[in-house]
């Protein structure tokens, strides 16, 4: 099969690659770039664990054709490095036990980061609501939500705060 040539933005590096038509972008991303904390699941866009940014918004990457996100800019677990949103969830998910195998962690932490920066004022419900699409086969769900919740109780709370000085 013809191979075809694409550019992608990948956390932040401007990459060129060789790409056959049928290629999953997850494959593209955890084969020859060698971002393996993208997990593989299901691979047919059912549980989430491939979850990543296409140009910014959470995106499966099971289900994206290589071929088709040519010039698009993507965002892996290992590129949110700093990220404030990011690393209080990693916090959050330690303290709450929001994993035990970890599988499905990355893609919790990707769409689960969508979340906060979207929601700041969704409650329990609404979280829960947004991360259904998120299987996870381990914890039961209550620490990955409790640990989403707690992060934005936190924002709201220092914005609160930050209004009142
Ligand atoms: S592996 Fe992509 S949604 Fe399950
Ligand atoms: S922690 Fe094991 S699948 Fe979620």
């Amino acid at each position: 099969m013809s191979r075809i040539d694409i550019t992608l933005t990948v956390n932040g590096e401007p990459r060129e690659l060789k790409v056959e038509p049928r290629d999953q972008l997850a494959d593209v991303l955890r084969g020859p770039l060698m971002l393996t904390g993208t997990h593989v699941g299901c691979e047919h866009g059912v549980c989430g664990a491939c979850t990543i940014e296409i140009d910014g918004a959470p995106a499966r990457s099971c289900i994206a054709h290589a071929g088709s996100c040519d010039g698009a800019t993507i965002r892996t677990i290992e590129g949110f490095g700093d990220d404030e949103i990011m690393r209080a969830l990693r916090e959050a998910f330690t303290r709450e036990h929001a994993l035990q195998c970890g599988y499905c962690t990355p893609g919790m932490l990707v769409v689960g980061r969508d979340v906060v920066r979207r929601l700041p004022d969704a409650d329990e419900a609404r979280v829960r609501e947004e991360m259904s699409g998120n299987l996870c086969r381990c914890t039961g769900y209550r620490g990955i939500v409790r640990a989403i919740v707690s992060v934005i109780v936190a924002r709201r709370h220092a914005r609160r705060e930050g209004a009142c000085r």
